[in-house]
């Protein structure tokens, strides 16, 4: 692994799959190509040596017996591609040792080793070039001279038939990687869908049997899932309907009780009991996502309403310019979404501006800015977990369940928008919610 890390091993499965079938395959073919064509040449060499062994032997046998002024006329005729017999002592040289001449020289000495003594050297010209002596039976002497082939050349349309042999390789690892990995990303974009509201695409259930295995057990999963949160928000429900009861009569026997600190107190603590199990219900009913069918808002008319409604509360809320523009939302989810950010901002921050600002993809952006202590930059994100409140809005003044921006962060994703927060540079928070103007049905 190491030795891969240094060079850039690819980082799709893909990429990796194939560059480890192609060069396997292409190192494998190359191997087997290479392993033939060696025992080839080893089979033509054999044949060869055997060959050469024969016919020298009968042509020296012939020139033996051939009266001497014949014998230069039979010359040409005993000559063959790789080797010609002269008449003479031939040039002197060292010792053969080249491959092939010493299998050649070798089958030359065995062939005539019953009627002549045959002397072998090496024509230093090229590397594979000797000379073998003899002299026939009335002392003339007579030369060999060989010059050994390694083997018949090979042909020429076989670089093109190993070209469109690779190319059908690497099709083939194509094909074979992309049936690996396509379900493994349609299993990833399924799983990425799979949105808070729970209503992923179903995998077909279809293909090779892994992969519809792999299919069935993922829509199980989202059913179970689905299953399991609706069981929960059922739960909460029965919970906060029955717990509004008791508060209900605690409150009536509390104003029935005579007024003092202690009954202001508890009077207090059973609104905040209220709150909570109010706020419960929301946040579990957003986890299940909006049951509101998205339709066209008209943002101006929205925000405008929203702005009216504190005014007319006497809060200090503004709304900064209009858009003019209607994206499709959940406009109640939408309204809960920027009430709850309105809120907090005036609760931290005593006043509220709205800015809405629309994008090229049909979009919207809406800014809710404060002028507030704002948020320290690590704990942009954690205030978005259910309950957490940052320590020093602990208090009573400020009091609240911590479930707000949870529930603004449910309700911003079921309309698939994004609501982010961020510290303005002169002081203040700023939450900024990000509608696509197309979510999901
Ligand atoms: N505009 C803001 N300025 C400064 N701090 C903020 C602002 N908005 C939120 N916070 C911090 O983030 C925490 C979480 O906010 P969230 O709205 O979830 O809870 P809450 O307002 O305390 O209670 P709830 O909204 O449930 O009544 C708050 O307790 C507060 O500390
Ligand atoms: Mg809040």
């Amino acid at each position: 692994m190491r030795m891969f890390s240094r060079w850039h091993w690819p980082r799709s499965l893909f990429a990796r799959l194939a560059l480890i079938f192609c060069v396997g395959l292409a190192l494998a073919q190359a191997l087997s190509f290479w392993l033939t064509v060696t025992e080839r040449d080893e089979a033509t060499v054999n044949v060869m040596t055997g060959y050469v062994e024969r016919e020298v032997a009968s042509s020296v046998a012939l020139l033996d017996h051939l009266p001497p002024d014949e014998r230069a006329r039979w010359l040409p005729r005993l000559a063959r591609r790789s080797y010609e017999f002269i008449l003479g002592p031939g040039e002197p040289g060292t010792p053969v040792d080249a491959r092939l001449s010493e299998r050649f020289a070798r089958s030359i000495t065995d062939g005539l080793s019953r009627t002549h003594t045959v002397t072998t050297n090496a024509i230093a010209d090229s590397s594979e070039h000797f000379q073998a002596h003899l002299t026939l039976t009335d002392g003339t002497p007579l030369t060999i001279d060989f010059h050994p082939m390694s083997s018949i050349p090979l042909s020429r349309w076989l670089p093109l038939m190993l070209i469109a042999q690779f190319a059908l390789l690497i099709g083939c690892c194509w094909l074979v990687v992309r049936l690996a990995t396509r379900p493994l990303n349609q299993l990833a974009r399924a799983a990425d869908l799979l949105g808070p509201d729970l209503k992923g695409a179903r995998l077909p259930e279809a293909g090779p049997s892994e992969v519809a295995r792999a299919a069935r057990a993922f829509n199980a999963m989202q059913d179970r899932i689905a299953m399991y949160t609706a069981e929960r928000v059922q739960i909460l429900a029965a919970i906060s309907h029955d717990l509004q009861t008791p508060i209900t009569r605690m409150r009536l026997r509390v104003d029935v009780m005579d007024d003092g600190d202690e009954t202001d107190k508890l009077r207090q603590d059973l609104l905040e009991m209220e709150n909570l199990v109010k706020e419960g219900v929301t946040y579990a009913r957003s986890l299940h996502g909006a049951n509101e069918p998205p339709c066209r808002v008209d943002l101006d008319a929205l925000l405008d309403s929203l702005v009216y409604d504190y005014t007319d509360a006497g809060k200090d809320v503004t709304l900064a310019q209009h858009v003019a523009i209607a994206v499709m939302a959940r406009p109640r989810a939408l309204r809960r979404v920027l009430g709850n950010l309105v809120d907090n901002a005036l609760k931290f921050g005593g006043s509220a501006t709205i800015e809405a600002t629309s994008t090229k993809g049909g979009g919207a952006i809406i800014c809710i800015r404060d002028e507030g202590p704002g948020i320290p930059e690590a704990l942009l994100e954690t205030v978005f977990e259910p309950f957490y409140r940052i320590e020093t809005s602990r208090n009573r003044s400020t009091g609240g369940t911590g479930l707000g921006l949870a529930i603004c962060r449910q309700l911003a994703q079921s309309m698939d928008a994004t609501l982010t927060l961020r510290n303005r540079s002169g002081g203040g928070l700023e939450a900024v919610l990000a509608l696509t103007g197309t979510p999901r049905e």
